[in-house]
């Protein structure tokens, strides 16, 4: 599985040491950008994805929880993003033009979902998508309990790609530990974010390691 620590974790006045973390033990960058209208929540922007490309040796995958997707893949694929994923409730029917769009910078396109979401509701869009995003908890905030309900989802998600021949990734988000990893892995899951559980860490490279053997 590859590893996905989320910078919202990190120690911003020190965000050069959790930046070379990943870059030393990790697989990507996980960059949660959150506008406060599609989530409760503000988390950061441009400058902060800006700097940490300037550091970056391992793919940034930016996650959109923001309202009108459409207008800011542009600017985030242009700061640096090897991959964009955007939240199907905040497209909906525009979900097919947001996947062209970021494919049209060169980028891998994720779709995401909260765990209230039918799985079916992106069903259509599989066959595109570089990538799935299961949210494990509501999107918004990190340091939640990870939904139970996550492993019957992603295996639904599983034989769905399966069943069309389609080679994306599943990539789990929320609430995600050495302690669920092992059981999220074979369920089908490739991306495992983890935002806590690498950063608050007494020895983060442990917890990627601990996260990576399940
Ligand atoms: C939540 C974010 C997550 C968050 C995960 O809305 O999408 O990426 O940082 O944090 P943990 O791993 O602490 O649940
Ligand atoms: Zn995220």
């Amino acid at each position: 599985m590859l590893i996905a620590p989320s910078l919202l974790a990190a120690d911003f006045l020190h965000l050069a040491k959790d930046v070379e973390t990943v870059n030393a033990h990790a697989d990507i960058f996980h960059l949660d950008i959150m506008d406060g209208t599609f989530v409760p929540n503000i988390s950061f922007g441009f400058p902060v994805v800006e700097a940490v490309a300037r550091e970056a040796r391992k793919p940034m995958d930016v996650h959109l929880m923001i309202v009108h997707p459409e207008k800011y893949v542009e600017r985030f694929a242009k700061a640096g993003a090897a991959m964009i994923s955007f939240h199907y409730e905040a497209a909906l029917d525009e979900s097919d033009a947001v996947i062209d769009l970021i494919h049209g910078f060169n980028v891998k396109a994720g779709i995401v979902i909260n765990p209230d979401c039918p799985v079916e509701s992106i069903f259509p869009y599989l066959g595109k998508v570089d990538y799935v995003l299961l949210m494990s908890v509501f999107a918004g905030f990190g340091g939640q309990k990870f939904m139970e309900e996550t492993y019957a989802r992603v295996k639904a998600v599983k034989a769905e790609l399966n069943r069309i021949g389609s080679t994306a990734l599943i990539e789990v988000d929320g609430g995600v530990s050495p302690k669920n990893a092992g059981r999220l892995g074979k369920a089908g899951v490739d991306i495992l974010v983890a935002g806590s559980a690498v950063f608050k860490a007494e020895d983060p490279a442990a917890a990627v390691a601990a996260l990576r053997n399940g």
